[in-house]
């Protein structure tokens, strides 16, 4: 959850490793750091909250050095506060982790206390001190982190700096995510890509286990064994502007308002109007051009991308007439699930990097099942090991809060369905070509919608103040409901629940209050009617609705609600136009509440631990 960054090269590293923690600052932002080499001395730089208070700090008069590591921290042991921010230094060695080390108690006992004494409350800083002391003893500081390795149980993203020798960059990798760009006379390693994406789109992902060293001209990797190894180098096709926030205020905003583009390449090459085809050429492999007799069909995911699982479930019920069971990652890998060679398992992450759904990935290979992914960051830790991965082309998303990444899941998820059900001949040729027609037109219908962003900024405006918001829906629109108030929770810190609106009047109801805002998504399809049953009950109890509600829907007109439409659309497509009123609502209430947007407390994007 933590952003970790190194650079060894010509160049001085403080501005480096500075843009590079800016653009990792959201997986972590409660504490800052950075050390860098130079003329053999140390100088480190730490501070408590975000990135801005260390550069006040560091002040006019930046670092010099051609090394140096850096870190953005979301605590885990350890309250944020300076003396628990990274990097941590013990004589000889300076660290960055990622992670969590689960021994640091018995390991401390394993410490030579003198001169060695803990001076902060992490899990981090034994691994330092565990160096320096090793290193002592070794002299060869590979071998030297070799046995420290051995020592360590639990996960680490690790980067070492040996503070006598200046031109080496140590690199070790246990299921936290960390990657190295390839640059001229330079590297860079990251906990992401978007890191050093302005410098090099050259990059390596380092498997569980493996070491590297980097010095300016190349990469020395090694196995487990300590065996030299041969990594590939592979060109990613992001550019440094994708991960800047091209004159938006947020992240958040830029991304919801990419929409149209990221849809429009998730389609790209996988939509065939002329041959009235669906195709995914990655799973193949698995699929042969058939829907295999899969026994069992489970998606699983957490947050957001769950929330795509759920209303992936109407889509391959109802279009690929196939069962499928969703569940959360944290709970499906601790519920002993039935799962066997003929399992399919379909995990669906926006980082490819969350803990517990690759704890599922790797729950289900060791059982036989057949994984697929649907992820949106190229060759992270799901993709690598999943058998096939349908990748969602969104672009690097930086906010928090999830969006792009959660509309372009769906239409990989309804492509997918789509697909499904055209093998297994449970949609027909002219079913295919209305939902291939629809899915091309989407990215367009999108852009129009967005354009009336202002009318969502007037809405907030009403809502802002409000304590508690309720979301009710029917059908798939219900996981969308989810959605809207997970994003509202998440970023601006306002009381929001999502119900199955059926539910309502099984207790939530009792909640409602005069002016309790109701957010209610009654598109027209067949259980709308039984939607504005559930909204005349709601309105009863003094609340005060918004509905989102079809074009040309004359029954909401005369109400006096707030209503927005929009375009009367297939089912399906329905949910990824609704998700887009819901994210502009999240993202103006928090943005007039004054809230940290594309950074909410608590919170950081990539979850990489349990
Ligand atoms: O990277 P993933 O899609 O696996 O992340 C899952 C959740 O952590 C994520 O969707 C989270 O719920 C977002 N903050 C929601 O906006």
């Amino acid at each position: 959850m933590c952003g970790i960054i190194g650079y060894i090269g010509k160049r001085e590293a403080a501005p480096l490793l500075l843009e590079g923690l800016k653009r990792l600052e959201y997986r972590g932002y409660d504490s800052a750091g950075m050390a860098l080499v130079h003329q053999g001395k140390l100088t480190a730089f730490r501070s408590e909250g975000k990135l801005s208070k260390l550069e006040n700090k560091i002040g006019a008069k930046t670092p010099q050095g051609t090394i140096g590591i850096g870190h953005t921290r979301w605590a885990t042991h350890g309250k944020p506060s300076e003396k628990n921010a990274h990097p941590h230094i013990s004589k000889r060695v300076a660290i960055v982790h990622n992670g969590i080390i689960e021994n640091y108690l018995e390991l401390k006992k394993l410490l030579p206390h003198k001169g060695r004494e803990l001076k902060s409350e992490t899990d981090s800083e034994i691994v330092c001190h565990l160096m320096d002391a090793y290193v002592a003893k070794e002299e060869n500081f590979l071998l030297a982190l070799d046995q420290v390795l051995k020592c360590l149980e639990g996960t680490y993203a690790l980067v070492i700096m040996d503070l006598k020798d200046p031109k080496h960059l140590y690199v070790a990798k246990k299921a936290s995510p960390i990657v190295i760009g390839f640059g001229k006379h330079e590297c860079f390693v990251a906990s992401d890509i978007p890191a050093f994406l302005a410098h090099t789109n050259q990059i390596t992902f380092l498997e569980n286990d493996e070491i590297a060293v980097l010095s300016e001209e190349s990469v020395d990797f090694y196995s487990k064994e300590l065996k030299k190894i041969e990594k590939p180098i592979k060109e990613i096709a992001w550019t440094a502007d994708m991960a800047e926030k091209g004159g938006y205020k947020h992240f958040m905003l830029k991304e919801i308002m990419e929409q149209p583009t990221a849809i429009r390449d998730t389609l790209l090459g996988r939509i065939n109007k002329n041959k009235n085809q669906i195709h995914f050429p990655e799973i193949e492999k698995i699929f042969k051009g058939r829907f295999p007799n899969f026994n069992r069909f489970y998606m699983v995911a957490c947050g957001t991308s769950w929330h795509a699982a759920l209303a992936g479930r109407y889509y391959m019920e109802a279009i690929a007439k196939i069962p499928v069971s969703v569940d959360t990652a944290s709970e499906f890998r601790y519920r002993e699930p039935f799962i066997d060679k003929k399992t399919l398992l379909l995990v669906i992450s926006q980082s490819g990097e969350t803990a517990d759904t690759l704890a599922c990935v790797a729950m289900a290979r060791e059982h036989g099942a057949k994984v697929i992914s649907i992820c949106n960051v190229i060759d992270s830790s799901i993709p690598r090991l999943s058998h096939a991965t349908l990748y969602t082309n969104a672009g690097p998303e930086i906010g928090v809060a999830s969006t792009k990444a959660f509309t372009t899941q769906l239409a990989v998820l309804l492509m997918l369905a789509l697909s499904f059900g055209a093998r297994k001949k449970s949609i027909d040729q002219r079913y295919l070509k209305k939902a291939i027609d629809g899915l091309s037109k989407l990215p367009r219908v999108m852009e129009n919608l967005l354009k009336e962003k202002e009318k969502i900024l007037k809405i907030a405006q009403k809502f802002v103040n409000s304590r508690d918001f309720y979301f009710i829906a029917r059908g798939i629109h219900f996981p969308i409901a989810l959605e809207g108030a997970l994003k509202l929770k998440e970023i601006s810190y306002v009381h929001a629940e999502g119900y199955a609106a059926g539910e309502m009047k099984h207790g939530p109801i009792a909640l409602l209050e005069h002016n309790t805002p109701v957010v209610a998504l009654a598109p027209k399809d067949r259980v709308c009617e039984k939607m504005i049953s559930n909204i005349q009950e709601v309105k009863a109890r003094g609340a005060s609705v918004f509905i989102v509600a079809s074009e040309g829907d004359k029954r909401f007109e005369k109400q006096n609600d707030e209503v927005f439409y929009v375009p009367d659309s297939l089912w399906y497509l329905t949910p990824l136009l609704i998700s887009l009123p819901l994210q502009l609502l999240a993202y103006f209430v928090a943005d007039l509440r004054g809230a940290e947007v594309d950074q909410p407390r608590n919170l950081a994007k990539s979850v990489t631990v349990e």
